[in-house]
């Protein structure tokens, strides 16, 4: 049996201790765990399906081990769900026809959103920069980005209304 370490996380908001052998990715871990909306890709770092929020920033979960990120703060798409509600990068995602087979998807959300994090009103070439490491197999590119515009614009009339 491997040995394991104990790392406390806190998950879409939920404290969590995670006992887990110090070589397991992230990416193992929250599927372990049932996050299964994390999509394990090429587990090299190359697609960003894997990609999750580590403190609002995007990492690839494959190439981050769990024992490194004690006390920070996870967020899968899943958790960026509005209670019953979708997020406006979700929503934007269904009405822009940019999902297909959907597997590219919770990473391209997540590096949408962390880029939104710190450029609210993002250039096409940012949102371009941005998602350069999600690979899509379905949609061509086009929608993506054009979700992503259309989510940001709302998420800052949601700020102003705010
Ligand atoms: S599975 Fe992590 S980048 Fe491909
Ligand atoms: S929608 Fe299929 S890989 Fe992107």
């Amino acid at each position: 049996m491997r040995e394991t370490e104990t790392t406390t996380l806190e998950i879409n908001g939920r404290t969590r201790e995670i006992a887990a052998p110090p070589n397991q990715t992230l990416l193992e871990t929250l599927r372990e765990h049932g996050y299964f909306e994390v999509k394990s890709g090429c587990e090299k770092g190359d697609c960003g399906a894997c990609a999750v929020l580590v403190d609002g920033e995007a990492v690839d979960s494959c190439l981050t081990l769990t024992g490194t990120l004690e006390g920070r703060a996870i967020t899968t798409v899943a958790g960026l769900k509005r209670g019953e509600e979708l997020h406006p990068l979700q929503a934007a995602f269904v009405k822009f026809g940019s999902i297909q087979c959907g597997y590219c998807t919770p990473g391209l959300i997540m590096a949408a959103q962390s880029l939104l994090n710190e450029t609210p009103e993002p250039s096409d070439e940012d949102i371009r920069l941005a998602l350069s490491g999600n690979l899509c197999r379905c949609t061509g590119y086009t929608k993506v980005f054009d979700a992503v515009q259309e989510a940001a614009r709302v998420l800052r009339e949601e700020e102003s209304a705010s």
